[in-house]
């Protein structure tokens, strides 16, 4: 079984086929993503429109290329996935009319997928992780810890009550004149920085359940930035430090509560989204997986970030059980997992 799939809902134009395989390492035929990043730098954050177009210019070229890479033709799709939501409407919209078209055009099943299903259903792609498990999403859009109990069950036991933790990452990096998005950069600064030099709040820590914030912790970085008018290189360096252990300690702490919160007990704790390519918050959280007895699995960070095959994926998955969606659907911008 070979699934196309598609992925237009921010800025990353991204077009995948994965087979149905018992290696994982076969699954994925082709895995393309244009990613916009240079367009939208200027701005600081990605432009919705910008985006739209970019998607509408690239998506044709970004398929054709997946299809020429797994030397396959559309006829060998036994489905079409598309991110149907949730994201930045315009973008959906490209990706979702094309694929409808595609369905229509070759008279093939039709899956809209949800964008956070994708992410969520990855660690199986990767590491054939079996259900139940305990998830922590965390990306420049998404922020929250979610009990996957099995394909469509999803306990959302907490999420962000403000800014998800890439953004803020991005913020603080903007103030420090990182290109966007700045979060790599910021960690690369961290390296080499003393992140006991400032106080910074570690927001929500202790509260009970396991929501997040990081609106606060975004607003005290800029304060101590502000103390520096002409700030030195190791300045720079060591409030990235600071601000980075300040978002891990707080996410570790969420993620304890998070396991207590668990309606059941699993096996595994899963990070995905582009902030879990963050080598301190890889570290710790395995640390505490150790603690508790569960094994810590992260996907490749080409599979943490935007991309298709996390979507043709759960394609793959709801296929396989006999789900297609109707050609009648539309682009929802928001649609929580809680929905499926
Ligand atoms: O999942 P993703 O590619 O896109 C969505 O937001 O959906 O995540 C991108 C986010 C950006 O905010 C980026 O700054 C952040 O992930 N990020 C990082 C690192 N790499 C990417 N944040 C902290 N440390 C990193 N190494
Ligand atoms: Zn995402």
């Amino acid at each position: 079984m070979k699934i196309l799939g598609i992925e237009t809902s921010c800025d990353e134009t991204a077009v995948a086929i994965v087979q149905a395989h018992a290696d994982p390492a076969q699954r994925i035929l082709a895995n393309v993503v244009f990613s916009q990043i240079e367009q939208h730098q200027d701005y600081g954050g990605v432009v919705p429109e910008l985006a739209a177009r970019a998607h509408l210019e690239y998506l044709s070229p970004t398929l054709q290329q997946a299809l020429k890479h797994a030397h396959l033709s559309l006829e060998d799709m036994d489905a079409i996935a598309v991110t149907a939501g949730p994201g930045l409407i315009g973008g959906v919209l490209v990706g979702l009319m094309t694929a409808k078209a595609l369905a229509m055009a070759l008279r093939k099943p039709f899956l809209a997928i949800n964008h956070l299903e994708g992410h969520a259903l990855t660690p199986r792609l990767s590491h054939d992780v079996p259900f139940p498990y305990l998830l922590l999403l965390v990306s420049g859009g998404h922020c929250q810890f979610v009990e996957v109990q099995s394909l469509g069950r999803y306990r959302v036991l907490g999420s962000t009550i403000d800014d998800a933790a890439g953004e803020a990452f991005d913020k603080v990096a903007q103030l420090m004149n990182f290109d966007y998005p700045g979060g790599p950069a910021l960690e690369k600064a961290a390296q080499q920085g003393n992140p006991k030099r400032f106080d910074l709040p570690r927001p929500l820590k202790g509260r009970p359940g396991c929501d997040l914030s990081f609106s606060g912790l975004k607003t005290a970085a800029r304060m101590v930035f502000q103390n520096f008018p002409h700030p030195t290189p190791q300045d720079i360096n060591d409030i990235a430090a600071t601000f980075q252990l300040a978002v891990v300690d707080s996410l570790i702490n969420r993620a304890e509560h998070a396991i207590q919160m668990l309606s059941a007990p699993v096996d595994h704790f899963v990070v995905a989204g582009g902030v879990a390519a963050n080598q301190t918050l890889r570290g710790q959280l395995s640390t505490l997986c150790g603690r508790q007895g569960l094994t810590f699995v992260a996907p490749p960070i080409s599979l943490c970030t935007d991309n298709a095959a996390m979507i043709a994926w759960a394609g793959l998955e709801r296929f396989s059980l006999g789900y297609t969606s109707d050609l009648g659907i539309g682009p929802r911008p928001r649609w929580p997992l809680t929905d499926l």
